[in-house]
């Protein structure tokens, strides 16, 4: 075999490998799935948390090539580690997980000034926002309703909805993402909380907006719409980290299903659940959804099935799942719980879940972050984790 045949060949065994057909077979009761997956993410992240306790300032982010890699609060992400260890603390009542929670969430706190970007709802609200649901400590009320006054520093009236990055990459006017939504439980949070309603209206301006010009008529949504700053309506619609401006990213799809829920949990607006619903419709019904239900990086990708999975828009979708099942019929209920039961069982088999102290102390394997820039593929991430562990607490008091 000449070189070129044989890297052709390897790249290929390389691709099929990715697909990890891996149906739990596993025969044990559900709860004892998650009991177990407990008992693992608290020595995991015990090792995690331990690993950089010492690093001032410093999160996990993600590990690649043998190798661990961190970032500072400023990354989107920061507020997930400390997230995780939340939801821990929560099932298993460790005072040392407790200690890191408080340490790691504390690590995140500058960011309740951050004006620059909107992921501050990711950094702040699952951080703090977790840890004030259990703990109630005061401190972090302050953390909270100052993060929502920056977050809505970003909304422009003109346009009615929250800016979601300020570079212009693709001549973008007033780029909004997808993944937007999820910021704005922060700020119903902050509306209760203070009992000022603007919070309350620029979510739920930015909620129906993205309605209006987000989705496609089957319910798919686009990654970044842009907006006409005097208009205020959208001059592009397109893709960044999907395969192309008209495919279904599957994050992106997660990350409105995921809010679209919780919208309709926190306003009982119908017209946002039958948002949520429409969009499950759209995903577990999807041709190309594997039968394990761990999607590929975006549905539309030419390779599928040998591509990559990404498991963090699994995890995304399963907790919404359970979240959502709660609002539907009997009968839609059922099926949305049978198909968070083949993710959370698959996903919990070594096919997904890595070896104690492998992975880089991650608990989950094989996420994608940004499949065209090459930029973590295949890797463990700390959303991946967190929404895993959120989907199991949910599912610990639903069974
Ligand atoms: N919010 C960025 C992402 O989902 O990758």
């Amino acid at each position: 075999m000449n070189n070129k045949i044989l890297s052709c060949v390897l790249f290929l065994a390389g691709l099929v490998s990715t697909n990890y057909q891996s149906r739990a077979d596993d025969a044990r009761p559900l709860k004892s799935v998650v009991e177990s997956a407990f008992s693992f993410a608290e020595k995991q992240s015990l090792l995690m948390a331990e690993k950089y306790k010492d690093q001032v300032g410093r999160l996990p982010r993600t590990y690649e090539k043998g190798k661990d890699i961190s970032s500072d609060s400023r990354w989107w992400c920061s507020g997930f580690f400390p997230g995780s260890l939340w939801y821990i603390y929560e099932n298993k009542r460790n005072q040392d997980i407790l200690k890191y929670a408080e340490l790691y969430t504390d690590r995140v706190e500058r960011e309740k000034y951050t004006t620059d970007n909107h992921d501050v709802g990711f950094m702040i609200y699952c951080s703090f926002g977790n840890g004030y649901r259990l703990t109630k400590n005061k401190k972090y009320e302050e953390v909270m309703l100052t993060a929502a006054k920056s977050l809505s520093t970003r909304y422009k009236p003109q346009v009615g909805l929250i800016r979601s990055w300020d570079h212009n990459k693709e001549n973008w006017q007033y780029p909004v993402i997808i993944d937007n939504i999820m910021n704005l439980e922060l700020l119903l949070w902050a509306s209760d909380y203070s009992g000022d309603e603007k919070f309350k209206q620029i979510a739920l301006s930015h909620a129906d907006k993205t309605i209006q010009h987000h989705f496609r008529p089957d319910y798919s949504s686009y990654h970044v719409v842009s907006y006409d700053t005097i208009s205020g309506i959208p001059h592009l619609k397109q893709t960044h980290q999907g395969f192309s401006d008209e495919s279904s990213w599957s994050r992106g799809q997660a990350w409105g299903l995921y809010g679209y829920t919780y919208l309709y949990r926190e306003t009982k607006d119908q017209r946002y659940l039958q948002q949520a619903k429409n969009i499950a419709n759209y995903l577990v019904n999807h041709p190309h959804m594997p039968e394990d239900y761990i999607p590929y990086w975006d549905y539309n990708s030419p390779d599928i099935p040998n591509t990559y999975r990404d498991v963090s828009a699994a995890t995304l979708m399963a907790s919404a799942l359970i979240e959502l099942s709660e609002f539907v019929d009997k009968s839609l209920a059922q099926k949305y719980m049978q198909v968070v039961e083949t993710q959370i069982r698959t996903l919990s088999t070594p096919a997904y879940t890595a070896k104690l102290g492998e992975n880089g102390c991650f608990i989950l394997k094989h996420s994608v972050g940004s499949y065209p820039a090459k930029s973590e593929v295949d890797v463990p991430l700390t959303y991946a984790d967190y929404y895993y562990l959120e989907a199991l607490s949910r599912l610990k008091k639903k069974i």
